[in-house]
């Protein structure tokens, strides 16, 4: 939510910065800014603008500016105020003297600017960052240095933050904090960088210290000091993480959304890439070594996580209960404060999220933790928080996943969690588990076979896209994939879409139908399967349109349904893993159909990290 770049350094300022946020906006695009120190003019210069970065990109053209060395850039996900050219970042003091990008909130907003309109302080903004800017002012108007007033700033503001402060007076330098979210450092020659994420230093440098919640950083040009908000310095360690240039560019897709879904394939043989041998029966998990007698011995999962992990969440506890023998419930991040719940020693949590900054998530994750539970993360993103602060855990190795619509991550944090449940196994027998081990390394082709309907897939959704409402069936394992579904089609199409159970349809839902409200029932060739065709029948005898995913093979659907899609039988743990992807692209071409922005869809931020 939201992206925060930053450089200092031997070259211009702007088309890194720019560049950075371009690489950044899928965190958030209501609006964008810049603020440069000019040495010519030896001022901060200020450029904000409503809309995507593009529109900035258009504004700072050509200004006499572009010689800068430093600055600081960000783009808006609006929590505070609306989007807004006021509201934008960066926000800075009345007297422009301090310049601040935030990513976060603060909690105490209202009373701390309460105090500082009593003392005759103005804002410009509805925002709670220009607190911030507005108190470091009024710091230095009691006569403090920069870098007191950068710490004394700290020790005010509650709440949640990746800062970075340019000071007009101290333009050799970036003061920067963290404080549950995310911040990175880039390390270059006679330049740095800041990013909220990895994807704005691609190209720049792969040299990156991660900040840790509670750090400080003072960034110049040659030289990066790191220190606790109490001043003490810390030793850090600079690391030097994979970046794929080739993953955070379209290529030859239209979309990011399209690519991320034709990487399907590609990221389940990257989440199973060393972990498994079927010949020799074997699940290796290194994430999980250093706690494997501890999660031995647990007996109760609970799965947190919100949105699309909350429903790969649903899949795994099928897996751990099936495959694994092991109790297992999920519960939405933003509820688990809520829970009240028995946490021992033979609990664990598997807190799952894509970015690894979900503020639920963590806010859940970190009640956990004093509780004293095992906590494993399934995450995708290296070194982010989520993943600093779990016990252990396994990576989705899904790489960066630029759409909004989270689509590749669902797949490989399903693969994952299937991992770690048969990891856990006790309920399959040797020559079953091999089998379904043989399977899982087949499983990218039979995903790669998918897209071989993508025309069908498209021509359907073009035909669809025309209506308001739809409803997503689906027993068992096909039910969180109807959620799934449903989530995925109201983002990018913005067409109202409710994922059901197929036997609950009749306990509520039916009632919607007629030939105005289709469904989306997901009936393969499992146990379930006559079930399902029944809630179809039904669906059939209200004059309801009908698409149908089923097994191929299989006759008897297309008896029935109008229209039907096929994916390859497998086992059924696997169905889901392979059944969304046709879910996906049909939501992508209906969002396409429509007209709709299916990378940025309105109102949604890729990471979101305010509760
Ligand atoms: O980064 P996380 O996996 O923690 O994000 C959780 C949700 O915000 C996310 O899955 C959201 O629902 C996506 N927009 C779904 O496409």
């Amino acid at each position: 939510m939201c992206g925060i770049v930053g450089y200092i350094g031997k070259n211009k300022a702007l088309p890194v910065l720019v560049e950075g946020l371009r690489a950044l906006e899928y965190r958030g695009y209501d609006s964008a800014g810049v603020a440069v120190f000019s040495r010519k003019k030896k001022k901060v210069e200020v450029v904000r603008r409503v809309g995507e970065v593009s529109e900035l990109e258009k504004a700072v053209e050509d200004r006499p500016f572009l010689e800068a060395s430093v600055g600081i850039a960000h783009t808006r996900w609006a929590t505070h105020g609306s989007p807004t050219e006021a509201n934008a970042h960066p926000h800075f003091d009345e007297k422009r003297r301090v310049f601040v990008v935030h990513n976060g909130i603060v909690e105490n907003c209202n009373e701390l600017k309460k105090s500082l309109q009593k003392k005759g302080y103005k804002f410009s903004s509805e925002t709670d960052t220009e607190t911030i800017a507005v108190l470091a002012g009024s710091l230095l108007d009691e006569g403090f240095d920069p870098k007191s007033v950068f710490l004394k700033t700290l020790s005010s503001v509650k709440g949640a933050y990746g800062l970075v402060f340019l000071f007009e007076s101290e333009p050799d330098k970036l003061f920067v904090a963290r404080l549950s979210s995310s911040l990175i450092l880039g390390v270059g020659e006679d330049e740095n960088f800041i990013a909220s994420d990895s994807s704005a230093l691609v190209g720049k440098t792969r040299r990156v210290i991660y900040l840790k919640d509670g750090e400080i950083a003072e960034v110049k040009k040659d030289e990066i000091k790191v220190s606790t908000f109490e001043d003490k310095p810390v030793d850090y360690k600079i690391d030097t993480p994979e970046f794929d240039s080739k993953k955070v560019s379209k290529g030859d897709f239209e979309h990011f959304m399209l690519k991320e879904i034709h990487e399907g394939p590609e990221t389940i043989l990257s989440a199973i890439r060393g972990r498994i041998d079927s010949r020799r029966g074997l699940v290796k998990l290194g994430g999980l070594e250093d706690v494997s007698n501890r999660f031995d011995k647990i007996d109760k999962i609970i799965i947190v996580a919100c949105g699309t992990s909350y429903y790969a969440g649903m899949v795994g506890k099928y897996f751990f209960e099936t495959i694994a023998g092991v109790d297992a419930r999920v519960e939405l991040a933003c509820e688990f404060d809520c829970l009240e719940t028995s946490l021992d020693c033979k609990t664990a949590v598997i807190v799952i999220s894509q970015s690894g900054e979900t503020a639920d998530t963590l806010k859940a994750l970190r009640r956990a933790k004093e509780k004293g539970v095992l906590t494993l993360g399934v995450v995708n993103v290296v070194g982010s928080t989520i993943a600093n602060e779990t016990d252990a855990g396994v990576y989705n190795r899904a790489g960066p996943e630029i759409g909004v619509a989270s689509t590749k991550a669902y797949i490989s944090q399903t693969v994952v969690l299937l991992l770690i449940a048969l990891y856990k196994s006790k309920r399959l027998s040797r020559v079953a588990f091999r089998s379904l081990l043989k399977e899982i390394e087949s499983l990218p082709n039979s995903a790669k076979d998918l897209f071989a309907e993508s025309e069908k897939i498209k021509r359907l959704a073009e035909k669809y896209a025309r209506y308001n409402n739809f409803l997503f069936i689906g027993r068992h394992y096909g039910y969180p994939t109807a959620l799934e579904g449903a989530l995925k089609l109201k983002e990018i199409s913005y067409i109202h879409a409710e994922g059901y159970s197929a036997g609950e349809m009749k306990h509520g839902p039916i009632a919607l139908i007629d030939e105005n409200f289709p469904t989306l029932a997901i009936c393969l060739d499992n146990d379930r399967f006559s079930k399902t065709l029944s809630n179809i029948q039904e669906i059939k005898a209200r004059k309801g349109q009908v698409l149908a995913l089923a097994s191929l093979g299989n006759e008897e659907v297309e008896q029935i349904a109008d229209d039907v899609l096929y994916i390859p039988s497998v086992s059924e743990p696997l169905e889901p893993i392979l059944s969304v992807i046709p879910l996906q692209l049909f939501a992508y071409y209906a969002g396409v159909a429509r007209g709709i922005n299916v990378d940025r869809p309105r109102n949604l931020a890729k990471s979101v990290t305010v509760e």
